[in-house]
């Protein structure tokens, strides 16, 4: 008989009551279904279940939730002393430490006790469900259901198909997660699932960027804040998971992949664990940390110097160039080639300044680039070539910032900063797509929901233009060599189409 996760006496249970034990059977109580806590450490079920009944407590005391309904969640918060306690179980998730072996083996015990037709689920977020799954009598029963940290606030949840899962596994685990309030995204047993995997382009990248040289890590950190839109910079977010938790990671998916050089980590990490930088659990990371409280970096003062004429290039963004800086009010050279003491803007898209200088026969000790693709209003990049004269680069930067709007100025890199991270986001998207680990919808709604990036890496391909992205991704894999910055065929097919990265297969 096919599992009714709507019927209202529905029993759950969850095995492992720790952090994400406690928030996975909090939001099952609050949405009216039995729930069965079971921990394998004495005492620490009942601590869980008293813990999260506090938790209503505050909900209630701060108007979030009804005083009926904090009790009727309440009441429906058990503790099981044993798994012998959960026989009459339909659905138990499991959510104990991250061990494949202890997993495996509190399963096993598990199918001697349930029935036939219960289904189990597992809240690993590194673990394969097919490997987990390969313990039991019965894999078909075994599905993942990944939940984010907190639980009740991360409104997202993975429901992943292990290589032998049965489709109603999915589909009740589905219907489970809307039940509960969370928007349930389906993806394949693949190292990372969804998001984990989605989030590997933002931190190398800016990683990479650093072990280039191209800028300082706050830097990085602004110009993705600010001109992108990232809530958070890459370096902050590294200081705030810890380096403990995000190095491993970032090997561990670089591993399971076999080595696929998109997923390549930096050295930067592990070497900074080595010293105990690891972030704002250590007082130290990128950034110093003082109380929970991040340093302030203050920004560079903009330089007093201005450019006698600026001669601006009207290849790529250039027109968006020629509008900045006729707005700034600056006296514009409007030769066809540049007057000998011309400052030389360009604002290439993909190329660095030196390859943008040369292609137009610009003197590169006189030319800046600009990042034209992304807002100029809270923010601009400006590139340098490795020769440009100090004297252009002051006289740039003070233009640009006259309008106060601050300047980072930085090394000369195919794409920038903000470019090249974008683009190795939307890549990963896409062959995330291609591998069929989720439908493009999935993976935007797993993205946005789960990583908080300010839109779906593929919406945001679209916006910005897949062919756009295609041509930032040739641009540095033709300069570095490297294949890391090889397009997904899912992105070259839909950019020589000109359709939407959302657009699936036929
Ligand atoms: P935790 O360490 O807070 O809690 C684990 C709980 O499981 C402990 O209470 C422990 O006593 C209990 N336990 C250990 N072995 C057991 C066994 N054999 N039988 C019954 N109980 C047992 O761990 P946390 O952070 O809640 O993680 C649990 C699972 O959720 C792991 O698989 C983890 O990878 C996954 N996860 C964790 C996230 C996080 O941010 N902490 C996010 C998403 C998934």
């Amino acid at each position: 008989m096919p599992l009714d996760v709507s019927r209202p006496d529905l029993t759950l249970a969850v095995i492992g009551t720790g952090v994400m034990g406690r928030g996975i059977a909090q939001i099952a109580a609050q949405a009216g279904i039995r729930v069965l806590l079971q921990d394998s450490r004495p005492g620490a079920a009942l601590g869980a279940k008293d813990s999260i009944s506090q938790q209503f407590a505050r909900l209630t005391e701060k108007g979030r939730l009804a005083a009926s309904d904090a009790e009727r969640a309440c009441r429906n918060l058990a503790v099981a002393e044993s798994l012998n306690s959960l026989s009459a179980c339909r659905i138990v998730i499991e959510a104990i430490v991250e061990n494949l072996e202890a997993k495996r083996e509190m399963l096993r015990a598990l199918e001697q006790i349930v029935a036939e037709d219960c289904l189990i689920a597992s809240n690993t977020s590194s673990l394969s469900i097919t490997a987990i799954a390969a313990a039991c009598k019965r894999p078909e029963r075994i599905g993942g259901f990944h939940f984010f940290n907190p639980v009740p606030l991360m409104k997202i949840v993975e429901v992943v198909d292990g290589l032998l899962t049965a489709p109603w596994v999915a589909k009740a685990l589905t219907a489970l997660a809307l039940r509960c309030g969370h928007k349930p995204v389906r993806a394949k047993d693949t190292p990372g699932f969804i998001v984990n995997h989605a989030g590997r382009g933002y931190g190398t990248e800016a990683l990479r960027i650093l072990g280039e040289g191209v800028a300082e890590f706050h830097t990085v950190d602004r110009i993705l804040r600010d001109c992108a839109g990232f809530r958070l910079g890459p370096f902050e977010l590294l200081d705030l998971t810890g380096l403990d938790v995000s190095h491993p990671v970032m090997e561990s998916i670089y591993r399971q992949y076999y080595e696929e050089p998109r997923y390549r980590p930096s050295p930067i990490t592990g070497q900074r664990v080595d010293a105990g930088l690891l972030g704002r659990k250590s007082g130290r990371g990128f950034y110093r940390h003082e109380n929970g409280k991040q340093e302030e970096i203050p920004e560079p003062p903009a330089p007093t110097a201005r450019p006698e004429s600026v001669w601006v290039s009207r290849a790529g963004l250039g027109a968006r160039l020629v509008d900045l800086v006729a707005k700034l009010g600056a006296r514009v050279d409007s030769g066809a080639k540049p007057a000998a003491r011309s400052l030389c803007l360009v604002a290439p898209v993909g190329t660095d300044a030196t390859s943008a200088a040369l292609d137009e026969g610009l003197d590169p000790t006189r030319t800046l680039a600009v990042d034209c693709l992304f807002t100029l209003d809270k923010r601009r990049t400006l590139m340098t070539t490795p020769v440009t004269a100090p004297t252009m680069s002051a006289a740039a930067h003070g233009l640009l910032a006259s309008d106060g709007v601050p300047v980072s100025v930085v090394h000369d890199s195919p794409g920038f900063v903000a470019q090249r991270v974008i683009a190795q986001i939307v890549n990963i998207a896409c062959d995330i797509a291609q591998q069929r680990i989720a439908s493009p919808a999935d993976i935007d709604a797993a993205v946005t929901l789960g990583l908080a990036y300010p839109q779906g890496p593929l919406a945001w391909g679209d916006a910005i233009g897949a062919g756009r992205i295609l041509v930032i991704l040739e641009a540095l894999q033709d300069f570095t060599g490297d294949p890391r910055y090889r397009a997904s065929p899912w992105l070259k097919r839909r950019a020589r189409l000109s359709v939407s990265l959302l657009t699936p297969e036929a």
